[in-house]
């Protein structure tokens, strides 16, 4: 038997993030390890330039490091790419694969991201899947077999709740300042926790389901309330130490 997952707030910095941002991520760290997250597990994706500064920054500290995608193969000839292997070669612990902004701009798939979870996974990663539905999807009543298809074709085999993270994400609420509302979100992330248990068995009940679609420090208590939400992931406000830590600070006490 699995019990309640431990939760997990993680920030994704986008293609953001200059070496002079390491004094956020310096910050973040000393909040987390004053405590400041409480019981929650914290990472932080910067671009693939700063991981191994990150890394070594977070080192002996709570906070763990991700990526933001990966390749599918260890290594070889694929221009412009960063493995797997080599994230967690750089330090890192998790890596994010299937954001909305990657299926997007890169046309990427769910069987390509299947693909990269599961490298992600094999090279000793935590893999943090992402799915989520357009505005037009939601208003045509599509949501959850959007949700259901991505899940179903994403899923990396031999997934386990140390290795799995999914991340909610509606398209229309990232960046926006819009956000499903509690009962929405609770709609979505009980149908998930449904498709982890018939997806990953008992290991379905430890998996992570983050909410991530601006998140901000003044309604993260509101939504990290939700039934089967177990942390968040977080864009713009993870670029910020302060905003970051305010978010995280729902899981103290
Ligand atoms: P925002 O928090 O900026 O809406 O971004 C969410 C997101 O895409 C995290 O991966």
């Amino acid at each position: 038997m699995t019990t309640r997952p431990r939760p997990l707030v993680a920030g994704n910095w986008k293609m953001n993030g200059l070496k002079a941002s390491l004094s956020e991520l310096s910050a973040i760290r000393d909040g987390v390890m004053a405590g400041g997250a409480g019981r929650a597990q914290t990472a932080i994706c910067p671009p693939a330039t700063l991981v191994m500064a990150a890394a070594d920054l977070a080192s002996g500290s709570p906070l763990a490091i991700g990526g933001q995608d990966c390749h599918a193969n260890q290594s070889g000839a694929h221009t412009g790419d960063v493995s797997a292997q080599m994230l967690k070669d750089a330090g890192a612990a998790y890596a994010i694969v299937g954001h909305s902004e990657r299926r997007t701009d890169h046309q990427e798939t769910s069987a390509q991201v299947k693909a990269k979870a599961e490298a992600a996974i094999a090279a000793g990663l935590t893999a943090i899947v992402c799915v989520g539905e357009s505005e037009a999807q939601r208003r045509a009543g599509e949501t959850l077999a959007v949700v259901g298809k991505q899940l179903e074709e994403s899923w990396p085999a031999g997934a386990a709740a140390a290795t799995l993270v999914i991340a909610y994400e509606p398209i229309w609420a990232i960046g926006t300042g819009l956000t499903p509302t509690p009962a929405d979100v609770a709609e979505v992330h009980d149908f998930i926790r449904g498709v982890a248990l018939r997806l990953a068995g008992a290991e379905g009940a430890g998996i992570r389901l983050l909410y991530g679609g601006s998140v901000k420090p003044s309604n993260a208590a509101e939504l990290m309330a939700v039934s089967n939400v177990d942390g968040a992931l977080i864009g713009g406000a993870s670029l910020k130490a302060s905003d970051f830590l305010a978010i995280a600070a729902v899981y103290k006490g």
